[in-house]
């Protein structure tokens, strides 16, 4: 059975594609209590992350296994993305995801098709629930009129550089996570003034400062990557943080702009 909650963390794995490392850094991390695996077919790593579910000492059904399809990997007309979500089964070693996203709205993507397949691996039994990664208002919109299962999860980037105020009301809104991508804005978080004064005010790490800050945002979770182990049992402790009023505003206030995770189509771009 798919899993229904997200967990507040869950471990990001982008450009980890050492095999041996790839998998002990997962095992590493649900051995410590992380339950929220998140992979894709594009970072080539799925074998790897399967092995380190495979070799925690964690049940599978306590894991919640997210991938993503992607549009040049494997298409996602009707029959590519059925294809594809066999193939990250396969190299998951699972029976079920139980979150496929829609990594990126470019290419072949077209709501009416590329939302069917997953709605059709849903009543398979083969997907837990639905989630797209990088939309606007405007594509998740035209995604929930086109889908008749509910969104789950719409994965995007977020940190204190990279806010999201309105993708976070429309998560709040409509009931779906909103699951934060970069949230240590891709290990730079210790460069901004703000969450260092709020890190030594705490005696907590800036990482950690950042995860507190994210998660104190309903209806958002974070998913930081890491494979040291150091830092994925520091990050997993950012659950336990509890910023005060006075933290969380000076960090709101953050008038600054950085976004990271850029490709060509992308629905911020113009034109
Ligand atoms: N949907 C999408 O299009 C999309 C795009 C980007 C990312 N993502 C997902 O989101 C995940 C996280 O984003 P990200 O990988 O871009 O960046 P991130 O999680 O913001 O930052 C990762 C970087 O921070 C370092 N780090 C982690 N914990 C730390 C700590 N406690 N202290 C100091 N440094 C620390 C990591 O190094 P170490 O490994 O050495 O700890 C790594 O260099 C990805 O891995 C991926 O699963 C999705």
């Amino acid at each position: 059975m798919p899993n229904d909650e997200l967990p507040d963390i869950g471990l990001g794995t982008w450009q980890n594609t050492d095999p041996e490392r790839c998998a002990r850094s997962v095992a590493t991390a649900l051995d410590a209590g992380y339950r929220h695996v998140d992979t894709a077919q594009h970072y080539g790593n799925e074998e790897h992350v399967g092995d380190g579910i495979a070799a925690a000492s964690v049940r599978r059904e306590e894991v919640t296994v997210a991938t993503k399809v992607h549009p040049e990997d494997t298409g996602l007309g009707y029959d590519d993305v059925l294809g594809a979500a066999a193939t990250s089964c396969d190299r998951l070693g699972v029976d079920y995801l139980d979150l496929l996203y829609v990594h990126w709205p470019v290419g072949d993507y077209e709501a009416s098709e590329t939302l069917a397949a997953l709605e059709e691996l849903v009543d398979r039994g083969t997907v837990g629930h639905i989630g797209v990664s990088n939309f606007s208002v405007d594509l998740l919109e035209e995604a929930r009129a086109a889908l008749d299962d509910p969104l789950f999860a719409h994965q995007v980037e977020m940190h204190p550089l990279l806010q999201q105020q309105e993708l976070v009301a429309y998560a709040q809104e409509h009931g779906h996570y909103l699951v934060a991508y970069s949230p240590l804005a891709r290990g730079t978080v210790t460069e901004i003034p703000e969450i260092r004064a709020v890190a030594e005010k705490h005696a907590i790490s800036e990482p950690q400062v950042s995860l507190a800050w994210l998660l104190s945002k309903d209806n958002v979770v974070v998913i930081p990557k890491s494979a040291t182990e150091a830092h994925i049992t520091a990050n997993l402790q950012a659950a336990n943080v509890e910023l005060d009023e006075e933290d969380i505003a000076a960090i709101d206030d953050i008038d600054r702009e950085k976004r990271f995770v850029e490709r060509p189509g992308a629905p911020w771009l113009d034109g």
